[in-house]
């Protein structure tokens, strides 16, 4: 099943959320659609907020970064419970985007290389050093676990710049060729 994807402007995106157990009803299944909403959409990851659940679970797929970064070949996984514990190394640039925010791409700045913790789909904790682009897509998609989204990283000017754009896609005034969720109806006439 394909979720629609829950746009900039949802309170949901803004929440704190709650641990998940291999126990959670329907996890299987869950996982599944949220691999599938992601990959209808040409994510690299999603976030469980961003289909409106507050839960601390993420999917990842690196893979369209591999010719790149030899290291983010094979790194497709779902990942309950992250925490990243450290972060370090030179920071980077790097154009961002995310599947709430259609149209948008901004340079954010971030460390090359963390430590994280997380559990797996049967219930074993990994601890596990990342850096270039997994690093980069782990970042992002846990900073939605903390209620967090990319543009705020962004310099006070830049975020005054884009305010319009935001306005709009927290408006439903934005095209999107993926199923989307947003907060406020789009007005039709
Ligand atoms: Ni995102």
């Amino acid at each position: 099943m394909i979720y629609p994807i829950v746009a900039y402007g949802d309170p949901v995106l803004r929440r704190q959320t709650e641990e998940i157990g291999i126990d959670y009803p329907g996890l299987e299944a869950l996982v599944e659609d949220m691999f599938q909403t992601m990959e209808e959409a040409n994510g690299v990851g999603l976030a469980a907020p961003q289909i409106g659940l507050s839960l601390k679970l993420i999917v990842v797929d690196a893979n369209p970064f591999a010719e790149e970064d030899p290291k983010a070949a094979g790194f497709r996984k779902a990942l309950l419970n992250p925490e990243i514990y450290e972060e370090d190394g030179p920071t980077w640039s790097f154009n961002e985007g995310c599947l709430s925010f259609p149209g948008v791409h901004e340079d954010v700045e971030r460390h090359a290389r963390i430590k994280i913790r997380y559990m797996d789909m049967t219930g074993q904790w990994h601890d596990e050093t990342h850096e270039g682009y997994v690093a980069r897509v782990l970042q992002h998609e846990c900073d939605h676990l903390n209620g967090k989204v990319f543009v705020d990283h962004l310099s006070s000017l830049r975020k005054t710049l884009l305010r319009r754009r935001l306005d709009n896609i927290s408006k439903g005034a934005v095209s999107h060729d993926y199923k989307m969720k947003f907060a406020v109806k789009p007005k039709h006439r």
